[in-house]
């Protein structure tokens, strides 16, 4: 799947900084247009304002400079609409509530009938393998279907876009991939769902993403914009290839500058 270059501009920054009240100059003059459909990762050194811009996207934060637009319209505007949804690095689900009630809980905010949540929460639950753990208490599940849960969680609203901080950082490898190849999937089921994606791990950038954003150490910049013209539906076997090697190459080397 490749993204065409008439695909509607989701996601427009320019200019974008970002100076918090303290004098830190977490984001400094990034442009980039991010199209509907793409999965855009974005790496970059600890510190160097990943969070800064998410938080920026979905409206949590504003600009000191320049602007950003989110399907046409603001980030509050987008996320009010429910157009953004966000899954955090750790699975923030409420220890108190079953499964089935965390992930309906953005629409039980909205007002959305009970029924209709259990419905649209199920298939959600269903969509990531956990249709058997509606009733469990989050202590009950393992690492990943925690963060399979956040998942289904930010999915129950049918988000246009999907934001997602370091999802698979606290997870061992074997699960990472797993959930990496899933969540491969999910996008594909829903070609639309454009998804922006942090990460650390060069590897984790490169067999998920249609482009990489390599982000310089604070201030913040975008240093470089690496294509991965691979087609979907990829599997276990893009990791061992020439190509993948290759991509993950001068990913490295872009964020070495
Ligand atoms: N509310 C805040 N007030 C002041 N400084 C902040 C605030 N939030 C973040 N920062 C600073 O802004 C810079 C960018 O932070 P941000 O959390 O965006 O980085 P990051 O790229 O997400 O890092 P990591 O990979 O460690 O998550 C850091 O120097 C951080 O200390
Ligand atoms: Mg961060």
């Amino acid at each position: 799947m490749t993204v065409a270059a008439e695909a509607k501009e989701w996601v427009k920054m320019e200019r974008l900084s970002k100076v918090y009240p303290n004098g830190t100059v977490a984001v400094q003059d990034v442009n980039l247009t991010i199209r509907e459909g793409e999965f855009l990762c974005f790496v970059g050194p600890s510190g160097c304002g990943k969070s800064t811009i998410f938080k920026m996207i979905t409206g949590l934060s504003g600009p000191t400079e320049g602007t950003l637009e989110v399907m046409g319209t603001s980030p509050k505007q987008a996320r009010k609409q429910s157009d953004t949804a966000f899954v955090f690095q750790d699975h923030t689900l409420l220890p108190w509530s079953s499964v089935i009630d965390n992930v309906s809980l953005p629409l039980a905010l909205r007002g959305v009938s009970r029924k209709a949540r259990k419905e649209e929460a199920e298939r959600a639950l269903e969509l990531v393998g956990l249709k058997d753990y509606t009733k469990a208490m989050p202590r009950q599940l393992s690492g990943g279907m925690k963060m399979r849960a956040s998942i289904a969680r930010a999915l129950v609203s049918k988000p246009k876009l999907l934001l997602m901080d370091e999802p698979f950082g606290a997870l061992d490898e074997i699960t990472r991939q797993t959930l990496q190849l899933e969540l491969l999937e999910l996008w594909r089921r829903d070609p639309r769902m454009t998804v922006l994606f942090v990460t650390h791990n060069v590897f984790e950038a490169v067999f998920l993403s249609t482009r990489v954003a390599v982000m310089t150490p604070r201030p913040g910049k975008v240093a470089a914009m690496i294509d991965v013209p691979v087609p979907f539906p990829r599997d276990e076997t893009f990791r061992t290839t020439p190509e993948f090697g290759d991509i993950v190459r001068s990913v490295s080397e872009a964020l070495k500058h």
